[in-house]
């Protein structure tokens, strides 16, 4: 068959917002799991799309570790940055750890794709994808191109749109 192309991508966002939750489920059914911990450190995971087999590095949200995160931008085509859409309280630090990372010296000058996921959209509180980019003030960016989708990483929803968006970007 036809090799896909290989990119790695960067999977960043607070803790519990859903990052190994969604790589899970963006991965054939037989490879799924159904005990996910909260990551210490990092792991690699791989899915793909029509175009693209991802190597996606899946961070840890933890304080203690995010940290991590920039090491990876150097290499990366691509960024996945999840939101806990039910998680207004500390929107503010997303805001916070989402404005270092698009000021990173390594990202700054590199057009490289950024999605959101606006996840856990399932929730009681969630919060639209509307109202999450707009307390991110994800018009603010300029040099790099960007969308948000809604998902739920428990049933999927959501989250083929985001990575097709993704994979055309990248391809
Ligand atoms: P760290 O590894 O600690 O950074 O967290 P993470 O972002 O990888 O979150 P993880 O995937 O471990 O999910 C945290 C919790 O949220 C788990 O209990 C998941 O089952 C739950 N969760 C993830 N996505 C959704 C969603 O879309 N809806 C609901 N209701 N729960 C979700
Ligand atoms: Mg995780």
């Amino acid at each position: 068959g036809v090799k896909r192309k290989e990119c790695n991508i960067v999977v960043v966002g607070l803790d519990n917002s859903g990052k190994t939750t969604i790589l899970n489920k963006l991965k054939p059914d037989d490879s799924q799991t159904s005990d996910i911990v909260p990551t210490i450190g990092f792991n690699v995971e791989n899915f793909s799309s029509k175009s693209l087999q991802f190597n996606a590095f899946d961070m840890s949200g933890q304080g203690r570790y995010r940290n991590l995160w920039e090491h990876y931008y150097k290499d990366c085509q691509g960024v996945i940055f999840v939101i806990d859409s039910a998680d207004k309280l500390r929107m503010p630090v997303a805001k916070d750890e989402l404005d270092q990372l698009i000021q990173h010296p390594d990202l700054v000058s590199k057009r490289v794709p950024v999605l959101f996921f606006a996840n856990k959209m399932d929730h009681r509180d969630a919060l639209s994808s509307v109202k999450c980019s707009t307390l991110l003030k994800l018009d603010e960016i300029s040099n790099k191109p960007w969308h948000i989708c809604a998902s739920n990483a428990i049933t999927g929803e959501g989250l083929d749109e985001g990575v097709n968006w993704l994979s055309d970007q990248i391809k």
